[in-house]
């Protein structure tokens, strides 16, 4: 019986933060499981091993309160944050929002978040069993958000296996601009100026919201600078058809609606990097058949959130046992071998 099932109705009647909270708060109740054990997925990223290639996005666990309870789920790597420099209360609320008939999230959440330093402490405590990465943000009144970045980079680098630089939540004003021309250049710059020897990978996160030659010069950027990966993507403010009441609230849009426009994405930033540059695909995955096309577009690992909203904790295992029988029926002997091979 999936319990899951048995409880979303209930889960579904409270306000989706709340909901969110108790989620968190159930997670840190039943503490860490064990890490999954490198199975068939097993794959090596950026230096780093992966038990298997899916991962947690970013934004469920903002504060890093329970990666290791996430990793106990049967999810190959956790991304915490975004963290930002200093604690911000984010946007009010309601901010979140469940589009059930649509399988999707509306979120103008806004980097709530306890700080780095908090999320520091917490994470210095882990035993480091599984990857767990720190994706950083600026403040919203950040006099200097390059510098903000930094900070994250230079805060979190010895307790994260990863750092994500995320230029693409919709929800802080202006930051989507850092992925223009010079902004980016001049971040990415100020990045690897401050990175050090034996420093973690740098990955950088995207919008799916881009101009048709944006993937490209973003490309160009990324290998100038040194950088690891590209997460690809954020969620996305442009509004495919839509059929809850919640349709126009304002925010990022993620989950199913999202699918098609994040695989685009994906395949445009394969194309201009063929292949030279890890990718990571994230956007509408809810399936092992999801997230093995992205794998065959070109990821070299995948993430999900909105759809374990809809499916329950289950749905790292299931996915995970999905994907294991589709890389036997196509063939291959490691996800590496598959990347790309669409
Ligand atoms: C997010 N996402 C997100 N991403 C990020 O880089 N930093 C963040 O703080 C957040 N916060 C956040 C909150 C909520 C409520 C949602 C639903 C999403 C984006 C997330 O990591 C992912 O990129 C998108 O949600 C697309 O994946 P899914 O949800 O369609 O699987």
């Amino acid at each position: 019986m999936n319990a899951y099932r048995l409880f979303s109705p209930l889960l579904f009647r409270i306000d989706a933060e709340r909901a969110h909270g108790l989620a968190v708060a159930g997670l840190r109740l039943m503490g860490a499981d064990r890490a999954p054990a490198p199975g068939p997925l097993a794959t090596t990223v950026a230096g780093l091993a992966f038990a298997n290639p899916l991962g947690m996005a970013p934004g469920f666990d903002k504060d890093a309160q329970v990666p290791d309870a996430l990793l106990g789920l049967g999810f190959g790597f956790a991304e915490v944050g975004t963290l930002t420099p200093r604690p911000q209360a984010g946007n009010p609320r309601p901010r979140l929002f469940r589009l059930t008939e649509d399988r999707a999230v509306i979120n103008r959440m806004g980097f709530n978040n306890g700080g780095l330093e908090a999320a520091f402490e917490r994470l210095r405590h882990r035993k480091r069993q599984g990857v767990v990465g720190v994706n950083v943000g600026a403040n919203k009144d950040a006099a200097d958000r390059i510098a903000d970045y930094v900070t994250g980079l230079t805060t979190m680098r010895s307790v994260a296996d990863y750092i994500t630089i995320n230029i693409s939540s919709p929800n802080t004003p202006g930051l989507r601009d850092l992925q223009g021309d010079k902004e980016l250049d001049d971040l990415l710059a100020a990045v690897a100026a401050a990175r050090s020897a034996g420093d973690p990978p740098v990955f950088l996160k995207v919008a799916p919201d881009l101009d048709a030659d944006a993937p490209a010069r973003i490309v160009d950027v990324v290998g100038k600078h040194g950088i690891d990966g590209i997460i690809v993507s954020n969620t996305t403010i442009s509004r495919p058809p839509l059929a809850s009441p919640q349709a126009g609230e304002s925010g990022g849009l993620s989950g199913a609606p999202l699918k098609d426009l994040a695989l685009e994405r994906l395949r445009d930033f394969r194309r201009a990097s063929k292949g030279a540059i890890p990718l990571i695909g994230v956007g509408g995955i809810a399936t092992a058949e999801d997230a093995w096309q992205r794998i065959r577009a070109g990821a070299s690992l995948v993430q999900l959130y909105s759809a374990m909203v809809y499916e329950g904790p289950g749905i790292a295992k299931a996915i995970v046992a999905g994907m294991e029988h589709l890389m036997r029926r196509d063939g291959f002997s490691t996800i590496a071998e598959a990347v790309g091979s669409e």
